[in-house]
């Protein structure tokens, strides 16, 4: 099922990926090839280039994995894997990645008078912190905006609170996929889990109030009888339309 020593082309990885739900605990495990899947995983695209995520690492060695796991709902695909890997939202680190990306376009294209330099500068110094601000009834505030705008022409409509932690967890989950088809073109195998008590990881994690998680991903070899059935999928035809 599984190979450490073959890298898998992309179709190949997409075809034999599945979650997988216990792991072997035998077998040497490569932790290196999780931190070089999750270096590859930071490159997936994300929402404004915010990067409004943090990875945290749970290896076998840590005394928070069996605790974790238990907090996984006591979910096989935890307690057997060989490193888990929390992927948290943090929408409230908006302010810093945001100036993160405007210090860098500034001290990348000063001097170069543009009018491409002026709007991306607008975006993170403007536009980005009108969407991001968090105070009383702005999220109404920027919905009614969005949708008197939207009656004279098109207009962005997921404006308010819920879709901007929407949009956050959208790139983490991004970020989530990457690193599991990266485990597998490695010859690993991996299990997205959001069966936890989130309260409880926080807490033991120690993350602040603010952060998210948007899932917790097991890892290991896998075992034949860790895949619990055939793939099924609905239809193509009922997933794929073209119009
Ligand atoms: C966001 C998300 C959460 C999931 N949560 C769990 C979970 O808590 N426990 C579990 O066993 N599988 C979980 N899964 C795995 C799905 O059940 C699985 O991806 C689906 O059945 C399709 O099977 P496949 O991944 O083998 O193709 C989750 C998958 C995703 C994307």
């Amino acid at each position: 099922m599984q190979n450490t020593s073959v890298e898998l082309g992309f179709f190949e990885a997409v075809e034999q990926r599945r979650s997988v739900r216990i792991f072997d605990q035998s077998g040497p495990f490569d932790h290196e090839v999780v931190q070089k899947c999750l270096e590859a995983a930071i490159l997936s695209p994300n929402s404004s280039n915010l990067q409004l995520f943090e990875l945290v690492r749970v290896p076998e060695t840590s005394p928070l994995k069996s605790p974790l796991a238990k907090l996984c709902m006591g979910q096989k695909a935890a307690s057997t894997a060989r490193e888990l890997v929390v992927v948290v939202t943090r929408r409230d680190l908006w302010k810093s990645r945001a100036k993160a990306n405007y210090d860098y376009i500034k001290s990348t294209y000063e001097g170069k008078p543009d009018k491409k330099l002026k709007q991306a500068l607008g975006y993170y110094g403007n536009l980005i912190p009108k969407l991001y601000s968090k105070y009383f009834g702005w999220s109404i505030i920027k919905k009614v905006i969005s949708w008197w705008v939207g009656l004279r022409r098109p207009m962005v409509r997921e404006v308010g609170e819920t879709e901007v932690r929407i949009s956050v967890h959208k790139s983490a989950a991004l970020v989530s996929m990457t690193f599991m088809l990266g485990m597998k073109a490695s010859g690993y195998d991996t299990c997205p889990m959001e069966g936890f008590d989130s309260d409880r990881v926080k807490k033991l994690l120690n993350l602040p109030a603010a952060a998210e998680i948007c899932m917790i991903i097991g890892c290991g070899k896998g075992l034949p009888e860790g895949i619990y059935g055939e793939r099924f999928r609905i239809p193509k035809e009922e997933l794929i339309s073209l119009r």
